[in-house]
C-alpha cells in the first residue's frame, strides 16, 4: 500500500512541498487486473496505489511487460480493473473520457491508415464538435502538427511517415481536444536521441503553458528525470509500484538541468531500482 511505500527525496526544496496541490487528479487505490487466458487467470497488476496531483507531470517506468500500458488503459477508461478504485478528476475514467478530459497517445500510434497526417490530427475534433467549420478544424490540427514539428507533413499518410513521425501525429491528436489529462505511452520511443530531447523540451513547454496533468510512460532514464517531478517505479510478478522517487530538480528545466548533480543522483537511483526490479526482487 502507498502508506508503506518509501518516497525518496534526493534534495528537499521548497518547490517539493507544493508538489501535490489539492486532491489527486489521477487516483488509483488497491488496483488489480487479472486477464483471463482461456480459463487460466493471469494477474498483471496488484495493489497499485498511485496519485497524481492536478497539473503534475509524472513518469511511470518499469520492466517491459510489467503492466504500464495496462495501467494507462485503465486511466483512459478503456478497461475496468478486477479490483480497487480508479478515478480521473474525481470520476470514473470512462466518464472523464466522455467529457473529453483525457487525451491519449498509445505506444503504437494507432493512426487511421487511410487518412493523412492532417486528417488524423483533425479526426477527434471533427467528431467531437460538429459545429466547427472545416477550416477551423484544419487550422487547429495544423497548429498541433506544427507544435510537434510536423509542418510540411500534413498530406502524408501513416505508411509514408517514419515511426517517430507517426508517434508525433499521435501526440498532436491527443492535444486536439485540449484535454486536462494527457496519458502518454512511450511517446518518444521511436525517435532518435536529439529529436527525443527536442520533443521532451516541447512537452515541458506545453505542460508549463497549459498545466495539464501528464502521466508519461518511458523506458529512458534521462527522459524520466528530465521531464517529471515524481517517478513511479514498477516491479513485476505481478506488477506493483515499488517506489516513488521525488525528483526535486527545479523547473523550468533546460540544458543546464543535465549538469545538475541532482540529475545524475536521481538517474543513478532510478537505474538501481530498475536493475533490482528486473531481477524480480524488491529493493
Ligand atoms: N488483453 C490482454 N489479454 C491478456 N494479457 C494481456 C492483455 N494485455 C496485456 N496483457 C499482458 O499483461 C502484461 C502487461 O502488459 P503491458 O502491455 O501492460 O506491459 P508494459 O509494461 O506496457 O510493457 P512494455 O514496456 O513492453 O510496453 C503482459 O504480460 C501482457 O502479455
Ligand atoms: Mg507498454
Amino acid at each position: 500500500m502507498s502508506a508503506a511505500r518509501p518516497v525518496l527525496r534526493a534534495a528537499p526544496s521548497p518547490a517539493s512541498q507544493s508538489r501535490h496541490p489539492g486532491p489527486a487528479h489521477l487516483n488509483a487505490e488497491g488496483l488489480a487486473v487479472e486477464f483471463d487466458l482461456g480459463g487460466r487467470k493471469q494477474r498483471v497488476l496488484s495493489d497499485i496505489d498511485l496519485k497524481v496531483g492536478k497539473g503534475q507531470l509524472v513518469a511511470l517506468v518499469g520492466p517491459s511487460g510489467c503492466g504500464k500500458s495496462t495501467l494507462l488503459r485503465l486511466f483512459a477508461g478503456l478497461m475496468s480493473p478486477s479490483a480497487g478504485k480508479i478515478e480521473v478528476a474525481g470520476m470514473a475514467p470512462a466518464e472523464a473520457a466522455r467529457r473529453k478530459l483525457i487525451g491519449v497517445a498509445f505506444q503504437d500510434a494507432t493512426l487511421l491508415p487511410w487518412k493523412t497526417a492532417l486528417d488524423n490530427a483533425a479526426f477527434l475534433l471533427e467528431t467531437a464538435d460538429p459545429s466547427l467549420s472545416r477550416a477551423e478544424v484544419r487550422r487547429r490540427a495544423q497548429h498541433n502538427l506544427h507544435l510537434v514539428g510536423l509542418s510540411g507533413a500534413e498530406a502524408k499518410r501513416p505508411s509514408q511517415l517514419s515511426g517517430g513521425m507517426r508517434q508525433r501525429v499521435a501526440i498532436a491528436r491527443a492535444l486536439t481536444l485540449d484535454p486536462e489529462v494527457l496519458l502518454l505511452d512511450e511517446p518518444f520511443g521511436a525517435l532518435d536521441a536529439i529529436t527525443r530531447e527536442e520533443m521532451g523540451s516541447l512537452l515541458l513547454d506545453i505542460w508549463q503553458r497549459t498545466q495539464k496533468t501528464i502521466l508519461l510512460v518511458t523506458h529512458a532514464f534521462d527522459e524520466a528525470v528530465f521531464l517529471s517531478s515524481d517517478i513511479h517505479v514498477m516491479g513485476t510478478g505481478p506488477a506493483r509500484i515499488l517506489e516513488t522517487i521525488a525528483n526535486d530538480l527545479p523547473y523550468p528545466r533546460d540544458a543546464q538541468t543535465y549538469r545538475d548533480p541532482r540529475f545524475s543522483e536521481t538517474e543513478a537511483r532510478l537505474r538501481e531500482l530498475l536493475v533490482k526490479s528486473h531481477k524480480g526482487a524488491a529493493p
